[in-house]
């Protein structure tokens, strides 16, 4: 082990210990970039120098965290996913008298808006509960905002008409000189709650699990932890929903899921018990 790959080590083991937050999963290239990216703007020379620090200073410890993890969305991502959504899950979970959803690894809050209009145009808002999560205390206070800068509104139009969006995306929020601010009849049946998929448990019985471009971030034994909690979180024939370069298939879980919509990366977890295979992806 060279010095540098020493230091990371240590760092790490100092966030984990003091902390709780585990990074030693994440995929080592980019999080050691994104370290020594953090590094350079605290004017420190060393990568062990940033323990002392992170070890007494829980505000620059919080900075740090955001920093490590990649925050980029926007609304209606994959403006194609929401209308696979909107096609093959929805009327699914229309036949539920109430429906748990999660949306893990939110950033910013962005997806959970998206979703929240698409639950409302297809009359299920009123009867969902939806719990948006993030392991950041940072993007989790801009996500419960939901205020976001009006140079954005083209995009996010653009994407809410490409994914099957009923009506104009302008009844959503309202807008003043720089920012557009969403309707707060959005937030009424959102949870927005710190959790860590790495080290804190289960959110029982869910219909559906969104947790795109996160699992991207991590190594292939991490990814199997997530999904085996995905697994655990779902009722049988929920709903997992990953990002578009994430995939079920290569990990240890992959025989209790069907792959419904492969492009859009849309799973339904098999009504079978774990490890029974009825049918593979
Ligand atoms: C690239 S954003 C994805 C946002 C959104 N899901 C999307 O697809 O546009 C990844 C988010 O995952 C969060 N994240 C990373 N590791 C996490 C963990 N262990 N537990 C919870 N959230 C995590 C980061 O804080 C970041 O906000």
């Amino acid at each position: 082990m060279d010095n540098e790959e020493l230091e990371i080590t240590l760092l790490l083991e100092a966030m984990q210990s003091r902390y709780g937050y585990d990074f030693r999963g994440y995929a080592r290239a980019s999080l050691t970039r994104r370290i020594k990216k953090g590094l350079a703007e605290t004017g420190l020379q060393r990568i062990s120098e940033l323990i002392p620090p992170i070890l007494y200073d829980r505000d620059f410890f919080n900075k740090f965290v955001a920093n490590l993890s990649v925050h980029v969305t926007e609304m209606f991502r994959d403006p194609l996913f929401f209308k696979a959504l909107r096609e093959e899950v929805i009327p699914y979970l229309k036949t539920f008298p109430f429906i748990k959803i999660w949306s893990a690894g939110i950033s910013t809050g962005e997806e959970v808006y998206s979703l929240a209009i698409v639950l409302k145009e297809e009359g299920l808002y009123e009867k969902s509960r939806i719990y948006a999560t993030d392991f950041s205390d940072t993007v989790l206070e801009k996500a419960r905002k939901g205020i976001y800068p009006t140079d954005l509104i083209k995009k996010s139009t653009k994407n809410y008409q490409k994914s099957g969006g009923s009506t104009s995306f302008g009844n959503y929020y309202h807008a003043d000189y720089e920012s557009a601010i969403f309707d707060r009849a959005l937030k009424k049946n959102i949870v927005f709650a710190n959790h860590n998929m790495v080290t804190d448990s289960v959110f029982g019985e869910m219909h559906l699990i969104l947790c795109r471009n996160v699992l991207i971030y991590f190594d292939a034994n991490l990814q199997n932890h997530v999904f085996q909690l995905f697994f655990d979180s779902l009722r049988p024939n929920g709903f997992l929903c990953l990002g578009s370069k994430e995939t079920l298939e290569y990990s240890k879980e992959k025989d209790n899921f069907v792959a419904v919509i492969k492009r859009q990366k849309i799973y339904q977890k098999k009504k079978t018990h774990r490890g029974y295979h009825a049918e593979s992806l």
